[in-house]
């Protein structure tokens, strides 16, 4: 429905073992927009993620995820749920030995049901799909080669375009550019803020680099010791403020900084 938030997390809780890893989150992502999720290691980026495709539940609050409480859900929901749900991770998930285009086929796998061997055996029109969604993320003339041959901002793209292949409503990225140099990370970053925008595909993408999260994204939402502490369009937002999001981490974890912060009233004031 026009107007219904793709996402919306309400007060969302969740703790592992008894420690608190995601404190009353709330967080409502409209269609079609690209958002940075950033925040120290640890801070619960991998952890939100996961809960909104129900890889995890919370303990209390509530996560609404295209109109479905994955909490709520029974298996073959979620199944479908997951399936209109794509995700992108650092360690990309190809299969090496096949082409480029045999691991974008793959996206149909959820759909199709049969274990497929070989292009020849997925339908032609889903040949054909998989072919412009190569050619979306610039690799339509890389299609016969060898994933493990391409280059890691190129086995990316070919994992992009197999999530396309899903035909997504959400594409949750976790890391996605970890792993890849700055030029290759922006290629990424822009190819999945170009679809975002062209095909209304709201874009949740946890990374740490600072200043592409600020030249790619329409928001940037930051965690810290799993509270959401900072939600701001990335247009005006100064690369300072997040950084503090990280410096006041290292702050606080190395007791020997929190001098510095104190001074200038970060730490200590309650409300923010
Ligand atoms: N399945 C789990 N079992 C126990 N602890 C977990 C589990 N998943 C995450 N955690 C803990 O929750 C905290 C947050 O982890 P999470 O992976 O969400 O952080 P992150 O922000 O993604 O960090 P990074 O930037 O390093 O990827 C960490 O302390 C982690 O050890
Ligand atoms: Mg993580």
């Amino acid at each position: 429905m026009i107007g219904d938030p793709v996402l919306r997390l309400s007060e969302v809780g969740k703790g592992f073992h008894g420690t608190t890893v995601l404190d009353g989150v709330s967080l409502d992502v409209p269609q079609g927009q690209f958002v940075a999720l950033v925040g120290p290691s640890g801070a619960g980026k991998s952890t939100l993620l996961r809960l909104v495709n129900g890889m995890h539940l919370p303990d209390s609050g509530t996560v609404r995820t295209l109109g479905e409480n994955p909490a709520a859900c029974s298996r073959s929901r979620l199944r479908a749920l997951r399936a209109r749900v794509g995700f992108v991770f650092q360690q990309f998930g190809l299969v090496g030995r096949l082409s480029a285009l045999e691991n974008v086929l793959m996206g149909s796998l959820a759909t199709l049901r049969l274990p497929r061997y070989g292009v020849m055996s997925y339908p032609r029109a889903l040949r054909i799909r998989a072919v412009e969604h190569l050619d979306r993320v610039g690799l339509a003339d890389r299609r016969f080669q060898r994933c493990d041959t391409l280059s890691g901002g190129q086995q990316q793209r070919v994992a992009v375009a197999r999530t396309l292949l899903q035909s997504p409503e959400l594409i949750l990225a976790d890391e996605p550019v970890a792993s890849l140099d700055p030029a290759a990370s922006m290629v990424v970053l822009e190819i999945l803020k170009r679809i975002s925008a062209e095909d209304g595909i709201s874009v949740v993408c946890s990374l740490h680099q600072v200043e592409l999260a600020l030249a790619t994204a329409d928001r940037v939402v930051a965690l810290r010791g799993g509270r959401l502490v900072l939600d701001e369009p990335a247009a005006g937002l100064a690369a300072e403020r997040l950084r503090e999001v990280y410096e006041t981490a290292r702050a606080g974890s190395a007791q020997a900084g929190a001098g510095d912060a104190q001074r200038d009233g970060r730490v200590g004031a309650r409300d923010g």
